[in-house]
């Protein structure tokens, strides 16, 4: 009796175990990128090149980008478009790809203080929501999406 308890005990702890190992390889990783000058990433985040009509999807839907929130972009069929952040009718003008890369994936890098979130970062912070502890907002084939329709915003 007491043997089958310890065994069971045991089978326990092992099956508790392999769940957590599970649970750890969910979390998900992220890729590796290189911030260069503090100012640019130039490296894209994935082989595959960005898509620039997908990018634009990304920026108007609410739950990925949702860009138009801060920022006026030429997206005509969107009403609502958000003025706490510059204009980005010209950004693909104003910045190279590398620069718009390390604004989308961390912009905290350059000013900690910015409102904008960071698209492309595990957010350590205790009090973001279960659904998106160790989650990235964006995957990295949406960033380079997005990028790439962000640099045919030249006007
Ligand atoms: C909650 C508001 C908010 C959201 C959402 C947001 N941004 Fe921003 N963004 C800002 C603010 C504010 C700035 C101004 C710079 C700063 O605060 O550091 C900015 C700056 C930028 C810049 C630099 C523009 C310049 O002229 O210097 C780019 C590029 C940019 N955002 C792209 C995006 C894209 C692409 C998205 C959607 C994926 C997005 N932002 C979502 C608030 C936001």
């Amino acid at each position: 009796m007491k043997r089958t308890f310890v065994s069971t005990m045991a089978i326990g702890i092992v099956i508790a175990v392999a769940l957590l190992a599970v649970k750890a390889s969910w979390a998900q990783e992220l890729v590796a990128y290189n911030v260069v000058d503090e100012i640019s990433i130039p490296d894209p985040l994935t082989a595959d090149p960005g898509d620039p009509e997908k990018g634009r999807e990304v920026a108007v839907d609410r739950k990925k980008g949702n860009c138009l929130a801060c920022h006026i972009m030429p997206i005509p069929e969107q009403s609502f478009h958000g003025e706490i952040g510059p204009d980005l009718s010209d950004v693909g003008g104003r910045y190279d790809i590398g620069e718009l890369r390390l604004r989308v994936v961390n912009p905290k890098l350059l000013n900690p203080d910015t409102m904008m979130p960071a698209f492309y970062r595990i957010d350590d912070f205790h009090r973001v929501g279960k659904k998106f502890q160790g989650k990235t907002i964006l995957q990295p084939q949406e960033v380079e999406d997005l990028l790439a329709y962000l640099m045919t915003l030249q006007q």
